[in-house]
C-alpha cells in the first residue's frame, strides 16, 4: 500500500492572495485526513508566502495523520522543527524567486550544517527525507548523510513530452532501486496528478507520494473530500 500525503500549501496560497483568514489550511488538513489521507504535508518557506507558523502549529494539534514538514536546511527551520515535532522532515532547496520548488537538493559538497541538521532531527526521533532529482550520485550522497528516506522529484517526468516519458520513468526507477539498496525509504512527489500517477505506482520501491496541486485544483470543482478520495481511488486504495 502506497501512502498518500496531501500537500495543503496551495490552500494557504489562496488565503495569502487576500491576506485574510480563509480558506484555512488547518480546515483543509482536517478534511483531507477525514477523506483518508495518510499524511499532511506542509512547506514552511523562509518567506512565509503560504503556510505560516500558526498553520503548522495548529495542523500539528488538530491532525492525527502523520505530519510531514518540508523545509530548507537552516538553523531557523531546525529550531521550528524541533518545537513542532512533525513525524518527518523533508529537506528541500529554496529560492525566493521560484514559483514552486524547482529541483532537488544538491547534496554534493553540502555544507556541514546539512548533515548536522539531519542528525539533530534523527536524535529527536523525527524521520528525515531528502528531496532529490533522480540522480544516482545525489542518492549516494543522501545515504552518506544518513537520511532515512529520499523523496524523488517527479517534476521532469510530469512535464515530459510523450517521447521523453520512458527515459524520465527509467531514471526514477533506477533512483528508487538505488535508494532502497542503500537502506533508505523511497517517496516521490511534484507534479503528480490523477493520470500520471499510475506508472509511478508500478515502481515497487516507492512507498509514499506527496501530492498537492492536482488535488487542490480538482477540489475547486468537486470539493476536497472527493478530490482526496478520487486520488486514493487512482492509487488503487479504494
Ligand atoms: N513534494 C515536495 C518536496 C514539494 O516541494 C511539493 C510542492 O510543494 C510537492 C511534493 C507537491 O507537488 P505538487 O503540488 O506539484 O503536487
Amino acid at each position: 500500500m502506497v501512502r498518500l500525503g496531501v500537500n495543503v500549501d496551495h490552500i494557504a496560497t489562496i488565503r495569502e492572495a487576500r491576506k485574510t483568514y480563509e480558506p484555512d489550511p488547518v480546515s483543509a488538513a482536517a478534511a483531507a485526513e477525514t477523506a483518508g489521507a495518510d499524511q499532511i504535508t506542509i512547506h514552511l518557506r523562509e518567506d512565509r508566502r503560504h503556510i505560516q507558523n500558526r498553520d503548522a502549529r495548529l495542523i500539528r494539534e488538530v491532525v492525527h495523520a502523520a505530519l510531514n514538514l518540508e523545509m530548507a536546511a537552516t538553523p531557523e527551520m531546525r529550531e521550528i522543527a524541533l518545537a513542532l515535532h512533525p513525524d518527518s522532515v523533508t529537506l528541500v532547496p529554496e529560492k525566493r524567486e521560484e514559483v514552486t520548488t524547482e529541483g532537488g537538493l544538491n547534496l554534493r559538497n553540502a555544507p556541514a550544517q546539512t548533515g548536522e541538521i539531519v542528525q539533530t532531527l534523527k536524535d529527536a526521533h523525527i524521520k528525515t527525507a531528502a528531496f532529490l532529482d533522480p540522480d544516482l550520485e545525489q542518492i549516494r550522497e543522501a545515504a552518506r548523510l544518513h537520511f532515512d528516506a529520499v523523496e524523488i522529484h517527479t517534476g521532469s517526468y510530469a512535464n515530459a513530452a510523450a517521447g521523453a516519458l520512458d527515459k524520465e520513468l527509467a531514471a526514477i526507477k533506477d533512483a528508487a532501486l538505488a535508494a532502497k539498496r542503500l537502506g533508505m525509504a523511497v517517496h516521490a512527489g511534484h507534479g503528480l496528478n490523477y493520470h500520471n500517477v499510475t506508472p509511478i505506482l508500478a515502481i515497487p520501491e516507492i512507498e509514499e507520494l506527496n501530492i498537492g496541486h492536482a488535488i487542490i485544483a480538482r477540489a475547486v470543482f468537486v470539493g476536497l473530500d472527493r478530490a482526496v478520495r478520487d486520488m486514493l481511488r487512482a492509487m488503487g486504495r479504494v
